[in-house]
């Protein structure tokens, strides 16, 4: 059986949002496995980084957005940070250990008011969403001035040696272990779906048009992943 994200076709709009939900709900019960031993436990630390760098302060109210397992609300609560979960996926949100209150819905309509957040962390999750420009508005429309962002995703090497190891690993070796251990189809998916990501020079510029400042954009471990923090302006967004 094929299922519908078994495509070298790239899926957009509502299409894509449906695709992403059910194969994050198939494979949610063996995710957290599967990314410590994919990432060989890098993605705690970048986890950790992005935390750091999100800079909250104790009892600041965070919207982790894509929440998956919860692995980002665990670590902001442990710096007293007030975390909420929400993700599209109900078998991910199932999964999660954070003990943070959840919520289901698409995070490119968010249930909050305007300006009425801390700050949104968004760990790995940027490439699967089906408008990025509209991510980052509603990022720029919830934060309150002031507030921050920091938000992960894989990222292509710029170092063409370590790139073309990042390639063989991801376009060969862990579709075979997801294959072994969880879904084929679902990790097969995941060096594909990088192409979905804009290059960092258009992410900056999408999340200073949404009214953030401050925007820094990091490679982390050689480029296997990259950070961007940014501080939510006081002034309003650039209209359109
Ligand atoms: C690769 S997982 C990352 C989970 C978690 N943030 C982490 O760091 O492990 C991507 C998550 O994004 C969620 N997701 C994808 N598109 C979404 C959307 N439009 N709205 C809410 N969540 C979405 C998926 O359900 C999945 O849990």
């Amino acid at each position: 059986m094929t299922s519908e994200w078994d495509t070298d076709e790239l899926l957009e709009g509502d299409e894509k949002v449906e695709a992403v939900r059910h194969m994050f709900d198939a494979i949610a019960p063996k995710y957290d496995r599967l990314n410590r031993i994919i990432s060989f436990r890098l993605d705690v630390r970048w986890r950790k980084r992005a935390v750091r760098d999100l800079g909250a302060a104790r009892g600041a109210r965070v919207l982790d957005l894509a929440s998956g397992t919860g692995d980002l609300c665990i670590d902001l609560a442990r710096v007293g940070v007030r975390p909420i979960s929400m993700d599209l996926s109900f078998g991910m949100l199932s999964a999660d250990r954070s003990g943070v209150p959840r919520v289901q819905t698409d995070i490119l309509r968010l249930p909050v008011p305007d300006g009425s957040v801390d700050g949104v962390t968004c760990g790995f999750a940027l490439r699967n969403l089906a408008d990025l420009p509209t991510f980052f508005a509603e990022l720029g429309r919830v934060v309150r001035p002031f507030g921050r962002i920091a938000l992960l995703d894989v990222s292509v090497p710029r170092n063409p040696i370590i790139r073309w190891g990042n390639n063989v690993y991801f376009g060969h070796v862990v579709p075979r272990i997801g294959a072994l251990l969880s879904d084929g189809a679902a990790y097969r998916y995941l060096p594909k779906s990088v192409a979905y990501l804009p290059s960092p020079d258009v992410m900056v510029a999408e999340l200073r048009a949404a009214g953030f400042t401050d925007v820094v954009h990091t490679q982390l471990s050689g480029g296997l992943t990259q950070l961007m923090v940014a501080t939510r302006s006081p002034a309003p967004a650039a209209a359109g």
